[in-house]
Protein backbone atom coordinates (compact mmCIF):
# COMPACT_ATOMS: atom_id res chain seq x y z
CA UNK A 1 0.00 0.00 0.00
CA UNK A 2 1.15 3.43 -0.83
CA UNK A 3 1.81 5.85 2.47
CA UNK A 4 1.77 8.99 2.06
CA UNK A 5 3.11 12.06 4.64
CA UNK A 6 1.82 14.98 5.35
CA UNK A 7 4.67 17.34 6.59
CA UNK A 8 4.01 20.59 7.86
CA UNK A 9 7.56 22.34 7.18
CA UNK A 10 7.02 25.63 9.15
CA UNK A 11 6.96 29.44 7.16
CA UNK A 12 10.47 30.27 5.99
CA UNK A 13 13.09 29.14 7.72
CA UNK A 14 14.63 25.51 7.51
CA UNK A 15 15.33 26.07 11.19
CA UNK A 16 11.78 25.53 12.16
CA UNK A 17 11.71 22.13 10.71
CA UNK A 18 11.00 19.72 13.30
CA UNK A 19 13.06 16.47 13.96
CA UNK A 20 10.00 14.22 13.40
CA UNK A 21 9.60 16.18 9.89
CA UNK A 22 12.79 15.86 8.89
CA UNK A 23 12.68 11.72 9.70
CA UNK A 24 9.68 11.60 7.52
CA UNK A 25 11.20 13.69 4.84
CA UNK A 26 14.04 11.39 4.65
CA UNK A 27 11.54 8.42 4.78
CA UNK A 28 10.27 9.98 1.22
CA UNK A 29 11.01 8.25 -2.23
CA UNK A 30 9.13 11.30 -3.82
CA UNK A 31 8.26 14.51 -2.87
CA UNK A 32 5.15 16.34 -3.76
CA UNK A 33 5.12 20.29 -4.51
CA UNK A 34 2.45 22.34 -5.91
CA UNK A 35 3.89 24.95 -8.38
CA UNK A 36 2.10 27.67 -7.55
CA UNK A 37 4.05 29.77 -10.84
CA UNK A 38 6.87 31.67 -11.44
CA UNK A 39 5.12 34.43 -9.29
CA UNK A 40 5.35 32.52 -6.20
CA UNK A 41 8.88 30.77 -7.17
CA UNK A 42 10.32 32.12 -3.36
CA UNK A 43 8.18 29.32 -1.35
CA UNK A 44 9.44 26.68 -4.15
CA UNK A 45 13.09 27.83 -3.79
CA UNK A 46 12.50 27.30 0.28
CA UNK A 47 11.12 23.77 -0.17
CA UNK A 48 14.34 22.90 -2.40
CA UNK A 49 16.48 23.90 0.41
CA UNK A 50 14.62 21.86 3.23
CA UNK A 51 14.92 19.06 1.04
CA UNK A 52 18.54 19.58 0.60
CA UNK A 53 19.68 20.80 3.81
CA UNK A 54 17.37 17.69 5.78
CA UNK A 55 17.57 14.90 3.34
CA UNK A 56 20.56 12.69 4.24
CA UNK A 57 20.39 10.66 0.74
CA UNK A 58 20.11 13.26 -2.01
CA UNK A 59 20.29 11.21 -4.67
CA UNK A 60 17.11 9.18 -3.08
CA UNK A 61 14.45 10.94 -3.39
CA UNK A 62 12.96 13.06 -6.34
CA UNK A 63 10.67 15.80 -6.27
CA UNK A 64 7.47 16.45 -8.56
CA UNK A 65 5.53 19.44 -9.24
CA UNK A 66 2.13 19.47 -9.28
CA UNK A 67 0.79 22.50 -11.13
CA UNK A 68 -1.79 24.46 -9.55
CA UNK A 69 -5.38 24.82 -11.14
CA UNK A 70 -6.91 28.23 -12.28
CA UNK A 71 -8.96 29.11 -9.41
CA UNK A 72 -12.46 31.41 -9.85
CA UNK A 73 -11.76 33.99 -7.10
CA UNK A 74 -14.60 36.55 -7.77
CA UNK A 75 -17.26 33.65 -7.90
CA UNK A 76 -20.93 34.61 -6.12
CA UNK A 77 -21.03 31.41 -4.48
CA UNK A 78 -17.70 31.23 -2.58
CA UNK A 79 -17.94 28.25 -0.80
CA UNK A 80 -18.82 25.92 -4.37
CA UNK A 81 -16.27 27.80 -6.16
CA UNK A 82 -13.83 26.25 -3.49
CA UNK A 83 -15.22 22.69 -3.65
CA UNK A 84 -14.63 23.21 -7.62
CA UNK A 85 -11.19 23.91 -7.39
CA UNK A 86 -10.52 21.37 -4.97
CA UNK A 87 -11.79 18.71 -6.89
CA UNK A 88 -9.50 19.95 -10.14
CA UNK A 89 -6.73 19.72 -7.12
CA UNK A 90 -7.57 15.75 -6.28
CA UNK A 91 -7.70 14.84 -9.49
CA UNK A 92 -4.32 16.35 -10.78
CA UNK A 93 -2.71 14.90 -6.82
CA UNK A 94 -4.10 11.62 -8.40
CA UNK A 95 -2.81 11.50 -11.37
CA UNK A 96 0.57 12.38 -10.04
CA UNK A 97 0.45 9.60 -7.15
CA UNK A 98 -0.82 7.55 -9.81
CA UNK A 99 2.19 8.39 -12.36
CA UNK A 100 5.33 8.77 -9.93
CA UNK A 101 4.78 6.27 -6.75
CA UNK A 102 4.86 2.69 -7.20
CA UNK A 103 2.00 0.34 -5.17
CA UNK A 104 4.19 0.60 -1.96
CA UNK A 105 6.43 3.97 -2.09
CA UNK A 106 6.45 6.59 0.21
CA UNK A 107 5.17 10.10 -0.65
CA UNK A 108 5.55 13.43 1.28
CA UNK A 109 3.62 16.77 0.82
CA UNK A 110 5.39 19.50 1.97
CA UNK A 111 2.94 21.54 3.07
CA UNK A 112 3.91 25.59 4.43
CA UNK A 113 3.48 26.38 8.26
CA UNK A 114 0.73 23.46 9.37
CA UNK A 115 -1.36 21.25 7.34
CA UNK A 116 -3.93 22.21 9.96
CA UNK A 117 -4.11 25.38 10.10
CA UNK A 118 -5.84 27.36 6.61
CA UNK A 119 -4.49 24.67 4.08
CA UNK A 120 -6.21 22.32 1.94
CA UNK A 121 -4.05 19.69 1.68
CA UNK A 122 -5.93 17.28 4.09
CA UNK A 123 -9.23 18.15 2.30
CA UNK A 124 -7.35 16.89 -0.83
CA UNK A 125 -6.41 13.79 0.54
CA UNK A 126 -10.16 13.18 1.82
CA UNK A 127 -11.29 13.46 -1.76
CA UNK A 128 -8.79 11.36 -3.21
CA UNK A 129 -9.73 8.96 -1.10
CA UNK A 130 -12.95 9.25 -1.25
CA UNK A 131 -12.65 8.93 -5.29
CA UNK A 132 -11.24 5.16 -4.92
CA UNK A 133 -8.48 4.98 -7.67
CA UNK A 134 -5.45 5.49 -5.63
CA UNK A 135 -5.86 3.49 -2.38
CA UNK A 136 -3.30 4.90 0.57
CA UNK A 137 -2.34 5.62 3.99
CA UNK A 138 -1.34 8.56 5.56
CA UNK A 139 0.26 10.31 8.19
CA UNK A 140 0.09 14.01 9.44
CA UNK A 141 3.61 15.77 10.82
CA UNK A 142 2.72 18.80 12.50
CA UNK A 143 4.73 22.16 11.50
CA UNK A 144 4.96 25.19 12.69
CA UNK A 145 3.16 27.68 11.75
CA UNK A 146 2.88 31.21 10.83
CA UNK A 147 1.12 32.41 13.72
CA UNK A 148 3.78 31.08 15.82
CA UNK A 149 6.79 32.71 14.22
CA UNK A 150 4.56 36.09 14.27
CA UNK A 151 4.22 36.26 18.22
CA UNK A 152 7.59 35.02 18.54
CA UNK A 153 9.60 37.68 16.66
CA UNK A 154 7.27 40.60 18.23
CA UNK A 155 7.71 38.37 21.88
CA UNK A 156 4.01 38.43 22.31
CA UNK A 157 1.41 35.73 24.06
CA UNK A 158 -0.71 34.74 21.82
CA UNK A 159 -3.75 35.00 24.27
CA UNK A 160 -4.02 37.38 27.38
CA UNK A 161 -5.30 35.92 30.30
CA UNK A 162 -8.80 34.72 29.92
CA UNK A 163 -9.21 35.64 26.53
CA UNK A 164 -10.34 33.51 23.40
CA UNK A 165 -7.88 32.74 20.47
CA UNK A 166 -9.59 33.47 17.16
CA UNK A 167 -7.76 33.26 13.40
CA UNK A 168 -9.52 35.24 10.39
CA UNK A 169 -8.64 36.37 6.96
CA UNK A 170 -8.49 39.64 5.47
CA UNK A 171 -11.85 39.16 3.66
CA UNK A 172 -13.71 38.67 6.81
CA UNK A 173 -12.18 41.71 8.96
CA UNK A 174 -13.20 43.83 5.69
CA UNK A 175 -16.72 42.58 5.73
CA UNK A 176 -16.79 42.60 9.30
CA UNK A 177 -15.12 46.51 9.69
CA UNK A 178 -13.30 45.64 12.49
CA UNK A 179 -13.04 42.90 14.98
CA UNK A 180 -15.60 40.58 15.79
CA UNK A 181 -17.86 41.73 18.34
CA UNK A 182 -16.85 40.60 21.77
CA UNK A 183 -13.42 39.95 20.78
CA UNK A 184 -10.30 42.08 22.03
CA UNK A 185 -7.86 40.31 19.78
CA UNK A 186 -7.44 38.18 16.56
CA UNK A 187 -4.99 37.17 14.44
CA UNK A 188 -5.48 37.95 10.26
CA UNK A 189 -4.33 35.88 7.54
CA UNK A 190 -5.07 35.36 4.09
CA UNK A 191 -5.03 39.57 3.29
CA UNK A 192 -3.99 40.07 -0.29
CA UNK A 193 -4.04 44.28 0.79
CA UNK A 194 -4.34 45.40 4.74
CA UNK A 195 -8.19 44.95 5.53
CA UNK A 196 -7.36 46.28 9.15
CA UNK A 197 -6.40 49.99 7.36
CA UNK A 198 -9.67 50.24 7.30
CA UNK A 199 -10.34 50.04 10.81
CA UNK A 200 -11.07 53.12 13.06
CA UNK A 201 -10.31 52.33 16.72
CA UNK A 202 -7.88 54.38 18.49
CA UNK A 203 -7.25 51.63 20.65
CA UNK A 204 -6.53 49.24 18.19
CA UNK A 205 -2.73 47.84 18.11
CA UNK A 206 -1.14 45.80 15.54
CA UNK A 207 1.85 43.60 15.58
CA UNK A 208 2.67 42.90 11.86
CA UNK A 209 5.00 40.45 9.97
CA UNK A 210 5.66 39.14 6.44
CA UNK A 211 8.35 36.78 5.18
CA UNK A 212 8.47 35.58 9.14
CA UNK A 213 11.16 33.34 9.94
CA UNK A 214 12.95 34.20 6.39
CA UNK A 215 16.62 36.38 5.80
CA UNK A 216 13.55 38.96 4.08
CA UNK A 217 11.55 38.97 7.46
CA UNK A 218 9.80 42.27 7.97
CA UNK A 219 8.30 43.34 11.45
CA UNK A 220 5.99 46.68 12.15
CA UNK A 221 3.92 46.95 15.65
CA UNK A 222 2.43 50.24 16.97
CA UNK A 223 -1.33 52.13 17.69
CA UNK A 224 -2.97 50.95 14.18
CA UNK A 225 -3.48 54.61 13.37
CA UNK A 226 -0.32 55.54 13.64
CA UNK A 227 1.52 52.48 11.30
CA UNK A 228 -1.65 51.30 8.92
CA UNK A 229 -0.05 53.65 6.11
CA UNK A 230 2.92 52.58 6.28
CA UNK A 231 2.29 48.70 6.81
CA UNK A 232 0.45 49.35 3.65
CA UNK A 233 3.06 51.14 1.88
CA UNK A 234 5.65 48.41 2.90
CA UNK A 235 3.62 45.46 1.30
CA UNK A 236 3.42 47.27 -1.88
CA UNK A 237 7.00 47.95 -1.97
CA UNK A 238 8.12 44.43 -1.23
CA UNK A 239 5.52 42.88 -3.42
CA UNK A 240 7.38 44.75 -6.21
CA UNK A 241 10.77 43.88 -4.76
CA UNK A 242 9.96 40.14 -4.33
CA UNK A 243 7.20 39.40 -6.81
CA UNK A 244 5.35 37.70 -3.87
CA UNK A 245 4.18 38.36 0.00
CA UNK A 246 2.88 37.04 2.90
CA UNK A 247 2.27 38.33 6.11
CA UNK A 248 0.12 38.12 9.14
CA UNK A 249 -0.83 40.43 11.61
CA UNK A 250 -2.24 40.17 15.29
CA UNK A 251 -4.84 42.52 16.03
CA UNK A 252 -5.16 43.74 19.89
CA UNK A 253 -7.17 46.14 21.60
CA UNK A 254 -5.04 47.83 24.07
CA UNK A 255 -7.73 49.04 26.42
CA UNK A 256 -8.34 45.33 27.50
CA UNK A 257 -4.66 44.67 28.40
CA UNK A 258 -4.80 43.71 31.35
CA UNK A 259 -0.96 41.56 31.40
CA UNK A 260 1.17 40.36 29.35
CA UNK A 261 1.71 37.25 31.45
CA UNK A 262 0.19 34.12 30.10
CA UNK A 263 -2.10 31.61 31.55
C1 LIG B 1 -2.65 29.28 2.92
S1 LIG B 1 -2.23 30.00 4.45
C2 LIG B 1 -1.10 28.84 5.06
C3 LIG B 1 -0.85 28.94 6.54
C4 LIG B 1 0.14 27.89 7.03
N1 LIG B 1 -0.42 26.57 6.93
C5 LIG B 1 0.61 28.13 8.45
O1 LIG B 1 0.57 27.18 9.27
O2 LIG B 1 1.07 29.22 8.75
C6 LIG B 1 -1.20 31.30 3.88
C7 LIG B 1 -1.20 32.46 4.85
O3 LIG B 1 -0.36 32.12 5.94
C8 LIG B 1 0.36 33.26 6.37
N2 LIG B 1 1.78 32.97 6.21
C9 LIG B 1 2.33 31.82 5.82
N3 LIG B 1 3.66 31.90 5.83
C10 LIG B 1 3.97 33.13 6.25
C11 LIG B 1 5.20 33.82 6.47
N4 LIG B 1 6.38 33.22 6.28
N5 LIG B 1 5.14 35.09 6.90
C12 LIG B 1 3.96 35.70 7.12
N6 LIG B 1 2.78 35.10 6.92
C13 LIG B 1 2.78 33.83 6.49
C14 LIG B 1 -0.13 34.42 5.51
O4 LIG B 1 -1.19 35.07 6.19
C15 LIG B 1 -0.63 33.72 4.28
O5 LIG B 1 -1.59 34.50 3.60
Amino acid sequence: MREILVIGIGPGNPDHVTVQAVEALNRAEVVFVVDKGDEKSGLLELRDEICRRHIRDQAGYRVVGIPEPARDRKAEDYQRAVGEWHDKRAALFEAALLEHLDDDGIGAFLVWGDPSLYDSTLRIIDRILARGAVPFEYRVIPGITSVQVLTAQHRLPLNRIGEQIHITTGRRIADAGGLPAGLDSAVVMLDAGFAAAGIDDPELSVYWGAYLGSPDEVLISGRLGDVAEHIVRTKQELRERHGWIMDTYLLRRDAQDRSRATE
